[in-house]
């Protein structure tokens, strides 16, 4: 969370030579266009880290580490961001705006205030796993529920045991205050003034967060009592709107797909059935908030929740909601029979799911036929409501061309004129109707299994990579091949935002800068290898002629791979894999 604004934070670097910065504590040699030397983040003996003047990055291609100025800057002296700005801002003589030093003070204590309670949260964890060995009802629930040691171990899952006090004193003997554990959400107060654990005999669903901190918990009874799940509350670190249970693991899926269920036993059921990209929310509807997440990972949310009518009701206001957050493309596993995704696989098996995800509906195809069950659309005035409940969904469609496919649906199916359906939803009016989505989720959902030569398939990831660093520092290439590339010629998500950003960057007229790329990333991983990437520089001297070369590769290769894999996978005939090949190129 930058405190300065990002122009200065900009200015700050632009006029810190990465060069020099460096120079200070590594001894650099030119070599080529950029400088090396031994690397300050571990122990070497012939150098592998290198710093590009011209690209403003550091990389080592021994540890990894790598980034702008200054990153380089809080690496290598082990501060924040924020003194790493006010360092070099001294160092090049920039102004920076007056913050109070109160505020800064505060923020570092948030920062603190945070680390300690995902530390509690970590250590409650551990507790409620260690637990698990000693109740013969936590060992008797796990095994009902078919979850086995490594599923606990993956999961962390655990036992809150019957006991008042138990949590609560192993966090004191572990140091920690009162205040702090109460604060971390993992006791109450009783109006005596003694605390006592929140947990009690429940089955434990640990919460993590995006980046993998615990964050909270779910509890859940072992028989039938009420309420059957207890959530951690919300708190500084965590948010039952803001957060996705699993979302941690489903963000590293190579898939651009993500299941959305209703449940923790949902989530863990699809992750072991080979379905690491679920993602449940945690017993609120999903919101605004968590739609904006989901796009940020992927480009397609499959909507599986229960099939009862509670269930159907949320499909529908998730419709909305995601429909409402724009970038996404939003469908529906309709689960049928009276089940959830659990209970589904455990009844029906895996391939019967894997069936029913490969004949997941389109959001709007999925209610027009719901509403259109709920309906006699042989009399009048139910056709008029029937229409009237579609309209509402119509209105969030965003592309003109699938606002008239849905509608010719609905005039087919009820008789009543295309024309003044559209006109009911009131889109075409105002001119709101332009395509938003790009890419083809079905051919990038296509799941990675190795069919493809390894070396083939990192010749291909590189040559994407390049594509994209050269991209990013000449505007001229960019303009001229920009529009000949989408999003589906890529598959890592890291290529894919650097992508999108490139590309929002031209549309909006502004200059790409690796600070505001930089900004997008989260941990010090994707830091490391967007620098590696931002790092490769072409070895031609005919850029252009490498940029189209990279490009025909990526548009072959690429396409070539992704119709093998379908076809391996059933997905196609072969005649279908062969028009595909004919296509390309
Ligand atoms: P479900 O009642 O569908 O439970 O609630 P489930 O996930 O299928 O659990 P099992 O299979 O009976 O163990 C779905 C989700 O709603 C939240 C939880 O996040 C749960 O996973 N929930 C449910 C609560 O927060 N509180 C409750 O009392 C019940
Ligand atoms: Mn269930």
């Amino acid at each position: 969370m930058p405190i300065f604004p990002e122009y200065v934070i900009k200015e700050v670097a632009e006029k810190n030579d990465i060069i020099e910065v460096v120079s200070q504590t590594v001894a650099l040699k030119k070599a080529g266009s950029s400088y090396i030397g031994l690397c300050p983040f571990h122990n070497e003996k012939t150098p592998s880290f290198s710093v590009s003047p011209r690209r403003g990055i550091f990389k080592c291609f021994g540890c990894g580490e790598g980034g702008d100025v200054i990153g380089f800057v809080m690496k290598s002296e082990g501060i924040s961001f924020h003194e790493a700005v006010k360092k070099l801002a001294q160092r090049a003589n920039v102004q920076l705006p007056e913050t109070k030093s109160y505020d800064d003070d505060l923020a570092e204590k948030k920062k603190e205030k945070r680390e300690l309670l995902y530390m509690i949260n970590k250590d409650a964890a551990a507790f409620f796993y260690k637990n698990i060995k000693t109740s013969k009802d936590a060992i008797d629930y796990f095994k009902k529920r078919e979850l086995d040691g490594n599923i606990v171990k993956y999961f962390w899952l655990g036992y809150a045991p019957e006991s008042w006090t138990s949590l609560f004193d192993y966090l004191k003997e572990k140091g920690y205050t009162e205040g702090d554990i109460y604060d971390a959400g993992l006791i109450r107060r009783h109006e005596s003034g003694r605390y006592y654990d929140y947990f009690r005999n429940r089955v434990m669903f640990t919460i993590f967060d995006v980046n993998g901190n615990v964050i909270g918990f779910g509890g859940r009874v072992l028989d039938d009592s009420k309420p059957k799940y207890l959530n951690s509350p919300d708190s500084n670190i965590f948010s039952k709107g803001k957060n996705l249970y699993s979302l941690n693991v489903a963000r590293h899926s190579k898939k651009r797909t993500v299941i959305l269920c209703e449940g923790y036993m949902d989530a863990i059921a699809l992750i072991k059935s080979g379905y690491e990209n679920t993602v449940a929310t945690l017993g609120t509807a999903i919101g605004e908030h968590q739609a904006k997440i989901l796009e940020k990972y992927f480009d397609e949310v499959v909507i599986c929740y229960d099939s009862d009518q509670a269930g159907r009701n949320a499909t529908n206001r998730a419709i909305a909601v995601l429909r409402q957050s724009g970038n996404l493309k939003v469908s529906v596993l309709d689960l049928k029979a009276k089940k959830d995704p659990d209970e589904y696989i455990k009844t029906f098996g895996k391939a019967r799911f894997e069936a029913m995800f490969q004949n997941r509906k389109p959001d709007m195809e999925y209610l027009i036929e719901y509403f259109g069950e709920s309906y006699n659309l042989k009399k009048s005035d139910d056709i008029v409501a029937y229409i009237s409940e579609m309209v509402d969904y119509l209105k969030l469609i965003k592309s003109s061309v699938e606002l008239d496919v849905y509608a010719n649906i609905i005039s087919e199916k009820t008789g009543v004129q295309l024309s003044s359906i559209i006109s009911q939803t009131g889109l075409r009016k105002s001119g709101a109707t332009t395509s938003v989505i790009g890419g083809n989720a079905d051919v990038i959902n296509v799941v990675n299994k190795g069919t493809v030569a390894n070396d083939s398939k990192q010749y291909l990831e590189k040559t994407r990579a390049l594509l994209l660093s050269t991209l990013f520092y000449d505007r001229k290439l960019c303009e001229k091949y920009l529009s000949m590339l989408d999003e589906s010629m890529f598959e890592n998500s890291l290529h894919i935002m650097i992508f999108r950003y490139i590309k929002e960057c031209m549309e909006n007229g502004e200059k790409v800068s690796n600070i505001s790329l930089m900004a997008k990333f989260n941990t010090n991983d994707e830091i490391n290898a967007v620098s590696g990437i931002l790092a490769l520089d072409v070895q031609s001297d005919d850029t252009d002629k490498a940029v189209k070369d990279y490009i025909k590769q990526i548009k072959e290769k690429g396409g070539a791979e992704k119709a093998y894999e379908l076809l391996k996978n059933n997905k196609i005939t072969l005649e279908q894999f062969n028009e595909m090949i004919k296509n390309k190129g």
